[in-house]
């Protein structure tokens, strides 16, 4: 696999980072997951300006313009193998002496880039959807920004994983008042769908503004879905007729148990479908738009 590292493309087994890096020392850095198709980057504009959004949360300088990541990344894709990759984006705050403040003056970023061959989703997963559990939201007040500073996320996911789950479904408390409301997954945004209506949590300072989230929701308002964003409360979830999981890499997905109950019939059900077939009818297109 040929990798991109601070200007240089190289294979993965001789890409270093020094131990000093804050990425490594703090978790001090951002990153975007941006799915290819067909050789070509998906939503790509929507992708670099979430990265912005995110740089510009932690205080970091873009060390790119538009057109120099759209050369690179095009560039990473052509060095890799397979139509459909997961391209992996990561900048981090540099190396410096250990010091929880930025480092002054600056410090040049560490850029590092990754594609791998994505594949695409089996049948069976298709056919029977996934399972799920709930876990309290315990992380902080910024998920808006993708910060590589993943723990919170990689032990709720590992607590689906232990439940012998594909993701968590993340639950926040209200304000002492005894409520809770849906936030995302572990790794993924959710929608509940009731009485044929999509339900979606608003891309607050809560969760993550997926990419994919926005396609779902595009898809569904062309296509007369009514859908409702605002806050889902918890009893909400547990009361779906399906409930949805949306990802760069995984698209979209139907969950169809819940804490070991099955969500509505415990089968992938006519939302569901219905998106699917959409997302794949709209990621057909524009690639052959792309390439026209
Ligand atoms: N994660 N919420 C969280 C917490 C996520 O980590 C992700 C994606 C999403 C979905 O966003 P998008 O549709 O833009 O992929 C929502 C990536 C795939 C990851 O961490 O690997």
């Amino acid at each position: 696999m040929a990798v991109y590292l601070n200007g240089q493309f190289m294979p993965l087994e001789e890409a270093r980072v020094p131990v000093l890096d804050r990425g490594f020392m703090f978790g001090d850095g951002v990153y975007e997951v941006i799915p290819v198709y067909s050789r070509r980057p998906f939503r790509l504009a929507e992708h670099l300006k979430r990265l912005q959004h995110s740089l510009d949360g932690i205080r970091l300088t873009n060390p790119h313009t538009e057109a120099e990541w759209k050369r690179l990344i095009g560039e990473l894709i052509a060095r890799n193998e397979g139509e459909d990759q997961s391209l992996y984006l990561h900048i981090t705050r540099g190396a410096a002496k250990r010091d929880h403040a930025f480092p002054e003056p600056p410090v040049p970023p560490t850029v590092f880039m990754m594609s791998n061959p994505l594949p695409a989703p089996s049948p069976e997963l298709l056919q029977t959807g996934i399972s799920a559990v709930t876990v309290v939201d315990n992380r902080w007040l910024r998920c808006d920004i993708k910060a590589i500073a993943l723990l919170p996320n990689v032990l709720l996911r590992q607590a689906a994983v232990d439940a012998g789950c594909a993701e968590a479904i993340l639950i926040r408390s209200g304000e002492g008042d005894g409520t809770a409301f849906l936030t995302e997954g572990a790794a993924s945004n959710i929608f509940v769908v009731k009485d044929g209506a999509l339900y979606a949590p608003p891309k607050d300072n809560l969760m993550l503004p997926g990419i994919t989230y926005d396609v779902v929701l595009e898809l569904a308002a062309a296509n007369g879905i009514p859908c409702h964003v605002g806050r889902v409360m918890r009893e909400a979830v547990f009361a779906a007729d399906e409930l949805l999981l949306t990802s760069s890499p995984r698209e979209v997905q139907a969950i169809t148990r819940l804490d070991g109950q099955p969500v509505g019939n415990g089968r992938p059900g006519p939302m569901f479908e219905r998106l699917y077939a959409l997302y794949q009818a709209y990621k057909r297109d524009v690639m052959r738009a792309a390439a026209d």
